[in-house]
């Protein structure tokens, strides 16, 4: 495996307030602001996941510094999660519902990739319980590539200048963390594979089911937040399918560049199948750090644990 950037991955315990925040936090965007409102839905269901299939994986980790990577990776999730879900009660103060999106992220997370989907008890074995662990931990990697590469999209983005300055810091920060530990998920996942091909076939698999379910969970959170909008624009936007949700991001990526296109996730994507493929060459973790030191949420947690 190529070698992960060594960096002491840390906690940053922000705080956000909302309450000045519009709906419409992006300018005259509607698809970009309800696809990315929607993500916050998505978020803490997820990210709670990925934290506790973390810890059932950790005893499992032999080598001291991807331990250590695993535990910082699971304390900036856990922080990723809360900030999240406080930023749904910002939705539901602008009166929409976010009940009816968040059960189906939770019904993802907990139900279908629980410790026991749908109750099946066979993989309560022992050794079918561990490779359902190995194979979460292989989800997590192809769920960490999404998040990454928007990451990298995130630190490059001048747009969201124009955007509300709490609103985009959360998802800043957020994102900087992401291409801070974007090698950790892989290197756990290979770490847990017992064989280079086992680890390569596996990857591919896993990719293809976890990339069309990023799709649509982005696409429904847009159209589950957009249909609840006076906007003209969102409420057309919701009745929308999916290749067509797909298609107007491409066009709205394009013209205000406020998300990033569909070709652009398609392009990151593609390296994924090589078997040299490694998320370090895959994003800018200095520039992640540049913008972690000048965020305004970071800047104010640390200077509450006085690292400043
Ligand atoms: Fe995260
Ligand atoms: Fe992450």
């Amino acid at each position: 495996m190529a070698a992960a950037v060594r960096h002491q991955l840390k906690p940053r315990r922000v705080q956000f307030d909302f309450q000045d925040v519009p709906l419409h936090w992006i300018p005259d965007d509607p698809l970009a602001t309800h696809l990315i409102n929607g993500i916050n839905l998505l978020l803490p269901a997820g990210e709670l996941w990925f934290c506790r299939v973390y810890n059932q994986a950790l005893p499992l980790v032999r080598d001291a510094q991807l331990r250590a990577d695993v535990e910082g990776f699971i304390r900036q999730e856990a922080i990723h999660a809360r900030s999240h879900a406080k930023a749904e009660q910002f939705l539901q103060a602008h009166g929409l519902d976010t009940d009816t999106y968040r059960r189906k992220a939770e019904w993802l997370f907990e139900r279908f990739l629980g410790d026991a989907p749908f109750g099946v008890p066979a993989l309560k074995r022992p050794l079918l319980e561990k490779r359902w662990l190995i194979a979460r931990v292989g989800i997590i990697a192809a769920i960490e590539h999404f998040t990454g590469l928007l990451g990298q999209w995130c630190m490059d983005n001048r747009s969201w200048d124009r955007a509300h300055p709490v609103m985009a810091d959360l998802f800043r920060w957020h994102l900087a963390e992401e291409v801070e530990h974007r090698t950790v998920a892989f290197d756990l996942f290979a770490h847990l594979c017992r064989t280079e091909l086992g680890f390569y076939a596996s990857r591919q698999a896993l990719m293809a089911i976890v990339f069309p379910l990023f799709l649509y969970f982005l696409a429904e959170g847009g159209r589950a937040l957009g249909k609840q909008d006076k906007n003209a624009y969102a409420q057309w936007l919701s009745r929308r399918s999916l290749p067509r949700m797909l298609l107007e991001l491409e066009r709205t990526g394009r013209r205000t560049e406020n998300v990033p296109t569909f070709s652009f996730i398609v392009r990151k994507t593609l390296p994924w199948v090589s078997p040299r493929f490694h998320p370090v060459t895959e994003g800018d973790t200095q520039q992640a750090l540049d913008y972690l030191a000048r965020s305004p949420a970071a800047r104010a947690a640390a200077a509450r644990d006085g690292l400043h």
